[in-house]
């Protein structure tokens, strides 16, 4: 089983966006796939309670308060974090993570908690040496804007990498309410969706191997 954490200590910065999009695209690869929402705000349970039956389907893990294992021959597991959490929270969901995925917005109150969250996160071993690699996505981007370059300046003065960018479409929301990723949509307009999180899904398959 391969687990990814998507985790950063700021609210609303697609960590639920980009756990329901991860969780979904593993399950159109055919892979046996669940989902572990951490918030008490249980978004990620609430998108799976919508999704309809006739899309690849992912179980849901209700770990607001505790960590309940996957069922058997669990492919993927993707665990959504909450924004705040105690450090020995983390630390457990660092323990059973393979990769951790970092989403953050261009915008100097994401870097700050990134800052801090890959602070933190470095303070573990098993990152430390190397062992569970962290990939930062940039989320909500648009091309050529000034916000979307100073986030590459960020994070070039940092040892992670952006692993993926995703761009700001008003679909997310969309598709986010019928328990829906733009992995489900049909056609031309999901294709060049999906592409987007291409890089994000390789990272979490490689476990950052065949990054640089
Ligand atoms: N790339 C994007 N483009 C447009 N809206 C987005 C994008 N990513 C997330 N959103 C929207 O931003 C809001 C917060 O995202 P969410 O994934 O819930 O963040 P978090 O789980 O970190 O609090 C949601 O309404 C979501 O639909
Ligand atoms: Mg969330």
């Amino acid at each position: 089983m391969l687990t990814v954490l998507v985790v950063n200590t700021k609210g609303g910065c697609g960590k639920t966006t980009t756990a329901t999009h991860l969780a979904s695209a593993f399950a159109h690869a055919g892979l046996t796939t669940a989902l572990a929402d951490c918030d008490r705000q249980r978004s990620s349970l609430g998108w799976l309670d919508t999704r309809p039956r006739t899309v690849p389907q992912v179980s849901g893990l209700d770990w607001a308060k505790s960590e309940a294992a996957a069922p058997k021959r669990t492919q993927r597991l993707v665990i959504d974090a909450p924004a705040a959490m105690r450090f020995g929270r983390l630390e457990d969901l660092i323990r059973a993570a393979d990769v951790i995925v970092v989403p953050l917005l261009p915008s100097v109150f994401d870097e700050q908690s990134t800052a801090k969250l890959i602070a933190k996160v470095e303070t573990l071993k098993p990152v430390r040496r190397g062992k569970k690699v962290l990939g930062l996505v940039g989320n909500r981007l648009r091309p050529r804007s000034r916000a979307a370059a100073r986030l590459e300046t960020f994070v070039g003065g940092l040892e992670q990498e952006l692993v993926g960018r995703i761009p700001d479409r008003a679909i997310y929301p969309d598709v986010a309410l019928e328990g829906l990723s733009v992995f489900d949509l049909p056609g031309a307009k999901g294709s060049q969706l999906r592409a987007d999180w291409l890089d994000v899904i390789r990272f979490c398959e490689t476990r950052g191997e065949t990054r640089g």
